[in-house]
């Protein structure tokens, strides 16, 4: 057992003084057969900590029902660090932002009407009290304090940036006192009078998350931080991307410099990302800004010190010069890169179309106006809205209140528009009706709900009603399609296609290595390897390939599933060596 605390404004481990150079790798975003390789490189780097967010949605992807296992194992990715010497900190949300699907919260809370996120509401808490009684007991036997590697916990995530409910704060720190965990605790916020002022509480360590200008920011923490030593808890190395907009990077040098900034003040920090990883399946997460959605993309690598494919950078051995400089760093530790192998092509064989396997892939549900996704017991994905309209009537304006993220409109199969959270500019979409009765679809993806900020907690898929011109429709059956088991799918052979349309294909490998997806050819949607649902491709910029990590492959024969909204240039996909980014 050991006690990590502050004493003299130094942190103290068993008595003796240490400082934290810690690293941000979330277990959820990196194969747990790739744990112990990454902790390795972190630790090979100088690190002597890994700090991880919890997420709670996928520890109970539907209420009551957890799963601590495969790539939510959090347990074992603790024991893998304390395996290689390593002190971990754990940031168990509830909210942990982190550009993931609602911020780490699961979107079946938003099912309750009365709930109110991140506050001291009643509905909310008591799901965030069955959560810590299965969560907190795992990590109990893990504290240095019972002889495991964590020594600190943090409350909430930045709340400052948020809101300002001392009596919520107050009773997530109880709540975490009174599971046993007697740890350090803390919060972390933006260096700014108003946030700190909201995020912190009077007795709880603090620290402050910035990515320049050290000194002002260490100089602000300071005025509300008087006993501890100035810590940087997310000291942002590089930044995550958006669907639609640049790729960021960010100068190693740069880096180092603040790095050496920090450590020459005797300060301690945390990068976030040390290895920043993939967002798998459909758990990315949003920002909202000036009126657009801004969905973030596949690739969380960050412009991290590791790639999202775990690759060592320039950036990282900058840091590992500078953390030299101050620290001795274990040489005895071999780490090398992953091999990665360009496969060559891989041609779809076989498609089969959405619309022709909505019983399979989903139990519908009538109702008189559109339901939300979240009163459907959807978590991700697509919704499918259909009703049927009555005509002739001519030229109508449609228009969705409010469609969120990105609706597909279909009249009697035939595609007629996109209404799309991503764009600015016009919100309806003007159709014809030109028969007696017609099929109108509305295929709505839920792009990856809002991480940040305000809208928080909004509803996805049809949230209020649709009109034609003015005229409310009514009479809706809708389709949840989650799809996250695509195993009764019938295929046929290829043909012309343009509504969404899911293609097979498979390779032959006599060698496991990591590859990566190019998707040059295909527009938007989401690809499967052996089932694993690798996330969302979109020709959209920047990001051009998906990451496969080797472990999902196999020797001999691997499928391919591509599911893909709106048609493609060519029917096969690219396996090659490297990421490409715009
Ligand atoms: C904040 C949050 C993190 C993450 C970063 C940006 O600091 O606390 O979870 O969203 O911003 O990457």
């Amino acid at each position: 057992m050991a006690i990590f605390e502050i004493k003299n404004k130094e942190f103290h481990y068993n008595g003796e003084p240490i400082r934290i150079i810690s690293g941000a790798i979330h277990y959820f975003r990196t194969v747990p057969e790739y744990w112990e390789d990454r902790l390795k490189k972190l630790k090979a780097c100088g690190f002597n900590t890994v700090e991880t967010y919890v997420a709670w949605n996928i520890h109970e992807p539907k209420e009551g029902e957890f799963n601590f296992e495969g790539i939510a194992d959090i347990t074992r990715f603790v024991k893998t660090a304390e395996e290689l010497g390593l002190m971990v900190i754990i940031r168990p949300g509830p909210y942990i932002c982190a550009e993931w699907e609602l911020g780490g919260l699961p979107s079946w809370l938003l099912k309750y009407t009365d709930i109110e996120l991140r506050c001291y509401n009643r509905t909310y808490l008591d799901k965030v009290d069955s959560f810590y009684n299965k969560l907190l007991p795992l990590l109990k036997p893990l504290l240095c304090t019972n002889g495991g590697p964590i020594i600190a916990f943090q409350i909430e995530n930045e709340y400052g940036s948020y809101g300002n409910d001392k009596k919520y704060l107050n009773y997530l720190r109880e709540g975490l006192i009174n599971r046993g965990i007697d740890v350090m605790l803390f919060t972390s916020d933006g260096p700014t009078d108003i946030m700190l002022q909201g995020g912190t509480l009077p007795e709880i360590y603090k620290t402050a998350n910035f990515g320049s200008r050290p000194e002002e920011a260490f100089d602000k923490l300071k005025e509300y931080e008087k006993k501890g030593p100035m810590m940087c808890m997310e000291f942002w190395n590089g930044w995550f991307d958006h669907w639609g907009s640049e790729h960021h990077t960010r100068e190693p040098q740069d880096v180092a410099k603040d790095l050496d900034s920090m450590l020459g003040m005797n300060g301690n920090v945390n990068f976030y990302m040390f290895h920043g990883g993939t967002n798998f399946g459909f758990y990315n997460g949003a920002n909202y800004d000036k009126g657009k959605l801004l969905p973030t993309t596949t690739s969380y690598d960050y412009d991290a010190l590791l790639t999202e494919a775990g690759d060592m950078t320039e950036k990282y051995y900058a840091v590992k010069n500078t953390i030299a400089s101050y620290f001795n760093i274990p040489d005895d530790l071999e780490v090398e890169n992953t091999k990665k192998i360009a496969y060559g092509k891989v041609k779809m064989e076989e498609q089969a179309e959405l619309f022709e396997h909505l019983n399979i892939l989903s139990n519908p549900v009538e109702n008189a106006a559109p339901l939300p996704m979240e009163k459907l017991d959807q978590n991700y994905g697509f919704t499918l809205y259909r009703t049927k309209v009555t005509g002739p009537k001519g030229n109508v304006k449609l228009t969705i209140n409010k469609c969120n993220d990105r609706g597909i409109i279909y009249l009697d199969g035939k595609f007629q528009g996109i209404i799309d959270r991503t764009e600015q500019g016009d919100k309806k979409l003007d159709i014809i009706i030109d028969k007696e009765e017609m099929v109108l679809d509305i295929l709505v993806e839920n792009l990856g709900r809002v991480n940040y900020g305000t809208l928080l907690g909004e509803y996805n898929g049809i949230t209020e009603n649709v009109l034609l011109d003015y005229q409310q429709q009514f009479g809706w059956v809708m389709y949840p399609i989650e799809l996250n088991n695509i195993d009764g799918i019938q295929y046929s052979n290829i043909k012309e296609q343009t509504t969404p349309c899911f293609y097979r294909g498979s390779f032959n490998i006599d060698e496991i290595a990591d590859t990566f997806i190019l998707m040059d050819k295909w527009k938007k949607g989401v690809v499967y390897i052996n089932g694993f649902n690798l996330g969302r491709y979109w020709e959209k910029a920047p990001q051009r390939t998906l990451y496969v990590p080797g472990p999902l492959l196999r020797m001999g024969k691997n499928e391919v599933v591509i599911f893909e909204l709106h048609g493609h240039d060519g029917d096969d996909v690219t396996l090659t060596d490297r990421p490409k980014f715009d």
